[in-house]
């Protein structure tokens, strides 16, 4: 990150991601295995000039090194936060952090799982203003800064926009787009140059879908938001992207109207012909949190299985 002296590194141990809980053939070691050499391959194309630091267009530390760190994982020696952390994707990204060489603090509403091995569990109500300042002032004294944020907590309903009470509306919108505005605000002043704030967007952010007025909402707007928070963060060299997953067979596809969905037809129409997996989502969080994505900032990165590449005609 920054300084050396703000990112040690070195003494990370890399193991193999675990297995995704629905069943997908995508563990780490199939989707994008971690040894595959795509960081050290992207140091060798890329220069010393490519670390984090650059990414604030500043000088960046020839001796920053963070390309060339495969063996010590993508993320040695960074602080990674993930909220939400044990649900579905915030979960894999928990883990994968954790074997690419981060430590990571998982956060969630009170425990209904178990933290990944090798991640730290701490209550967070991301919709409560003053529980971040509290989290940030626990970061701050215990590690002096925060690297990467993944801000993966959110809820869904699935109801017509007709049948959809005001109530039910406001939740959540608090829920994904106020406390993705808390998340941010709340970790930039933690992250030194070189830190990366991935929020969770969705394809339902990028098209219109039945039932899902209220969650289509605020996915779009923590696309704005994103984008706001990326062009303000620039100069402090932090770098905010978001990610638009499709269908990923996780609890949250379990929320209130989604078993009126019929499932195997949609999945029909996912060009790859299958559904996501949370790994699937959680290497391309890699992607971002890591110096691989260090000249990217403000933008998507769909992770849908081609459903949202465009129209297929049917065919006689
Ligand atoms: N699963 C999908 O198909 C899909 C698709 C696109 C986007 N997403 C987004 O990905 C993110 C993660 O979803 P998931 O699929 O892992 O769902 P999930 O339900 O498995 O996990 C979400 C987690 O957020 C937590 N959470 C909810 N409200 C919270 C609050 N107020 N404070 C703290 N934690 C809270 C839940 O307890 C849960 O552990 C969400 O933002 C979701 O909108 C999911």
């Amino acid at each position: 990150m920054g300084t050396d002296a703000q990112s040690p590194r070195g003494d990370a141990e890399r193991s193999a991601s675990g297995s995704d809980t629905d069943g997908h053939a995508t563990g780490a070691g199939e989707s994008a295995p971690a040894d595959t050499g795509r960081a050290s391959a992207a140091g060798k194309s890329a220069p010393a000039d490519t670390g984090r630091a650059s990414a604030a267009g500043k000088s960046a530390p020839a001796d920053t090194g963070r390309l060339t760190a495969g063996a010590a994982g993508r993320l040695a020696g960074l602080i990674a936060l993930v909220t939400g952390g044990l649900g579905g994707i915030g979960a894999a990204v928990a883990r994968l952090f954790v074997s690419e060489g981060a430590t990571v603090l998982v956060t969630d509403l009170a425990p209904h799982g178990t933290p990944p091995p090798g991640a730290t569990y701490r209550p967070l109500d991301v919709t409560d203003e003053s529980a971040w300042q509290a989290l940030t002032g626990e970061l701050r004294r215990d590690h002096g800064r925060l690297d990467v944020l993944v801000h993966s907590a959110g809820i869904a309903i699935s109801r017509p926009l007709l049948d959809t009470s005001a109530a039910e509306f406001r939740r959540v919108q608090e829920t994904n787009t106020t406390a993705t505005f808390l998340a941010i605000r709340a970790a930039a002043p933690l992250m030194p140059p070189g830190g990366s704030i991935v929020t969770l967007s969705s394809i339902n952010g990028v098209l219109g879908a039945t039932g899902l007025a209220a969650y289509a909402a605020t996915k779009f707007a923590v696309r704005g938001l994103t984008k706001v928070a990326a062009l303000e963060l620039a100069e402090a060299g932090i770098r905010v992207n978001t990610l638009c997953p499709g269908s990923i067979a996780t609890a949250i596809t379990a929320a209130p109207g989604f078993a009126d969905t019929d499932m195997d037809a949609y999945t029909r129409t996912i060009p790859l012909g299958r559904r996501g997996a949370a790994q699937d989502v959680a290497e391309a969080a890699l992607y971002l949190a890591s110096d691989a994505s260090a000249y990217v900032t403000g933008t998507e990165l769909v992770v849908d299985g081609g459903i949202t590449a465009g129209r297929r005609f049917p065919r006689r």
